[in-house]
């Protein structure tokens, strides 16, 4: 997987699919190449002669430095910014040595991909030296057998006498050939997350940066570079993301040569770090897919990775079960009663998990109190969380609770006892935003308090399931035990405090299964997916929306990732009336559930939804596990959309497809299918006609829907 060329001083790491080299001349490490695999072999003839330098007299262009820093003759974006005790920040990182072990070790305090057996990855680590400052620079990339993902991320360590300042850091950074490209994003709003967004290549700096304290709704931590003329099956794309969910900038930087460089690190703006001598400080890894095969194709390598090496604990595998969540049919406004009478119905259609959202602890009737007080309201549950637990359990269902660890109410008792716990400045203002106010996680007895008050919680009844939620951005995001030379490390140590809670929490209840949530979708990422296996896609539960929300998180993100809820109409975000069938089409995109009052619903809907149910039951091996292309997409077509999933064995296949209007005059048309084997016949389900996936994926499937707006139509196929 990794080879050193000791002759070229070149390194080759080989993927199944891709290669990336890297040499060392003169002691300066530079980029080589990242595209398809190339056998391994000397490629120096190619690709030296195109890295040299034309100016300031370096030996290479430091366009292509692999890892570029402030020094002669560069220009561009910087990978590493480190302010020395004098002053400047020049920085000339020279190759020091190497290692090549087997294996992949995990990055100390913080999430990361992890390796079920030493054999299937082999990571590379280079050490950089700047003479001046003594800063020693260790880059590490592990290549995996058996996905087509590098994780790339780096450590600084201070060798020298002096302190110094990092005060920009990219986990990686890597220049692309040279070509027309244009780039992709995943942009948004609360409740409109990961709109797909495709421009044209810049000469300059193209960015998306979020300094919010979380990866945040208006853009996902996520870029790609794709050829012009890529689409969902054709063409190259670069892309990248990474294993964090604080602040974050991602760029496509431009430069004369017209060869860009990919990156994705901390927003300089909301991030430095102080290094002492001796001291050394981790980055969050960076996850590089090359897809020689469109976005599908990104998006396969990224769903796998995520799914297997991302995600993990007892519920990676596990079927996830059917919910039904109060938030949408109560919000604050329920009574044991009101919420049994919810279960009771969730029940008789074959639910398998209650989950009880906002408003259960303190004395909270809205959401102007008593975060931080986590306390069962003996008004709202006179048994207690464990006698509602067990009248849940007695319908036959898994209970669940919602929790908002990171936050504090000014109006709840933590708060009074301790008005210092929360990230702010002294003598300014402290912004609330939701009536609420951030806990200090830089604090570690804040995150000893929320271990403790989460895991009493989580002892006193029989709880499966957890909603871990977090509802605002930080303002005034400082922790006042921080010295003023390390002030603005608050947001990154809140991280730190975070995942150092979550492991604690998640170590502690291994058999609970913990969806995060953010407002919605406001912190969808790997850092979160690390430590649970599902994410509230959107507080937006429209399906009309849901079907673009859900088709832009899946350039990314995995099903098996993504919750999604059939709810009432109309809908509570948009007002809009959709069919009780689509709102169930749409939400089997994800992981089914319900946020209604079933009690309310007419006796024709519960039957739509127990038939729904019973599907997904049938189907959600093939909808979590199986792997999933994109067909036709509503960011490019006025009213239609299309997906499918093909089961990990090739035995079955479902294709998902929706129509926002009915067509005055409309004419037929059909969809092709991909992914299937060409020369293998296929029954569709509910017809019995049979036909090979050649045929299904060139001629297409004929594309029907009922006369209304907001049709679904939801295809079953099984191999004969
Ligand atoms: C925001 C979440 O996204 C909702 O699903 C719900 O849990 C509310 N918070 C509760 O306050």
């Amino acid at each position: 997987m990794i080879t050193y060329q000791e002759k070229n001083g070149v390194f080759h790491l080989q993927g199944r699919t891709y290669s990336y080299f890297i040499g060392v001349q003169d002691g300066v490490l530079t980029h080589l190449y990242w595209g398809a695999r190339v056998p391994d072999g000397d490629v120096t003839g190619l690709t030296w002669k195109s890295r040299e330098g034309a100016s300031f007299d370096t030996p290479v262009n430091r366009h292509w430095a692999e890892l570029p820093t402030q020094e002669r003759g560069y220009f561009g974006l910087r990978a590493l910014d480190i302010a020395n005790a004098e002053g400047d920040d020049v920085l000339l990182l020279r190759y020091e040595g190497h290692r090549i072990f087997k294996g992949k070790a995990p990055l100390a305090g913080l999430p990361s991909a992890y390796t079920e057996s030493e054999d299937e990855a082999e990571t590379l680590e280079i050490d950089l030296r700047d003479a001046l400052t003594g800063a020693l620079v260790t880059l590490s990339y592990t290549v995996y057998r058996d996905f087509d993902v590098l994780a790339r991320s780096m450590r600084v360590r201070n060798e020298g006498g002096k302190p110094f300042e990092i005060k920009g850091l990219q986990a990686a950074a890597v220049r692309l050939p040279k070509a027309e490209y244009d780039v992709m994003n995943l942009k948004g709003a609360w409740a409109r997350e990961r709109e797909v967004m495709r421009t044209g290549m810049p000469q300059g700096t193209f960015a998306i940066e979020s300094r919010r304290g979380a990866s945040g709704h208006e853009n996902n931590p996520f870029l790609a570079v794709l050829s012009r003329s890529a689409n969902e099956t054709a063409g190259e794309v670069y892309a990248a993301t990474w294993v964090y969910s604080g602040s974050f900038r991602a760029a496509v930087d431009v430069n004369v040569d017209g060869a860009p460089m990919l990156s994705i690190g901390f927003s300089p703006d909301v991030f430095r770090w102080r290094l002492e001598a001796g001291e050394t400080f981790q980055s969050p890894e960076a996850l590089l897919v090359y897809s020689p095969s469109g976005l599908n194709g990104m998006s396969e390598r990224f769903h796998r990775f995520i799914r297997l090496r991302i995600c993990r604990g007892a519920w990676r595998d596990r079927e996830r079960p059917i919910l039904i969540n109060n938030w949408e049919a109560t919000y604050f406004g329920f009574t044991e009663e009101k919420l049994l009478a919810i279960a009771r119905r969730g029940a008789e259609i074959g639910c398998e998990l209650f989950v009880l959202d906002d408003g259960w602890f303190g004395k909270r009737d809205s959401d102007n109190c008593s975060l931080g007080d986590w306390v069962v309201n003996p008004e709202k549950m006179p048994g207690g969380m464990g006698a509602f637990a067990r009248q849940i359990n007695d319908l036959g269902m898994r209970f669940g609770l919602w929790f908002e660890p990171e936050m504090i109410s000014p109006d709840s008792d933590l708060y009074r006892a301790h008005p210092e716990w929360c990230l702010h400045v002294d003598g300014r203002d402290r912004t609330e935003a939701r009536q609420q106010l951030i806990l200090d996680y830089c604090r570690p007895e804040v995150q000893d308090y929320i271990i403790e008050a989460v895991s009493s919680v989580l002892r006193s009844a029989h709880i499966e399931y957890v909603k871990w939620d977090m509802n605002r951005n930080m303002t005034e995001g400082f922790s006042e035990t921080l010295p003023p030379q390390r002030r603005m490390e608050s947001q990154h140590r809140y991280m730190l405090g975070l995942y150092r809670v979550l492991e604690a929490v998640t170590e502690a209840f291994p058999e609970v299964l913990f969806e995060s949530c953010s407002g919605g979708g406001g912190r969808f990422d790997c850092g979160m997916l690390c430590y649970m296996p599902q994410t509230w896609t959107s507080d937006d539960t429209d399906a009309y929306e849901r079907i673009r929300i859900q088709y832009g998180t899946s350039m990314v993100y995995p099903c098996s990732a993504m919750g999604a809820h059939v709810s009432a109409v109309p809908n509570h975000q948009t007002g809009r009336v959709t069919p009780f069938k689509t709102r169930c089409e749409v939400a089997l995109g994800g992981n089914f559930g319900f946020e209604l009052d079933l009690s309310r619903i007419s006796q024709e809907d519960m039957a739509t939804a127990r038939e729904a149910v019973a599907r997904v039951k049938r189907l959600r091996g093939v909808l979590q596990r199986g792997s999933y292309s994109r067909l036709v997409s509503p960011f490019e077509n006025r009213n239609f959309a299309a997906w499918q999933y093909v089961s990990e064995d090739g035995a079955r296949a479902v294709l998902c497809m929706y129509q926002p209007h009915v067509e005055p005059n409309g004419r037929p048309f059909s969809v092709r299918m991909t992914a299937l084997e060409p020369e293998t016949f296929y029954r569709r389900v509910d017809t019995g006609e049979v036909w090979s996936g050649a045929a299904l994926m060139n001629m297409g499937v004929p594309v029907e829907f009922p006369r209304y707006d907001f049709a679904s139509s939801v295809l079953e196929f099984e191999r004969v």
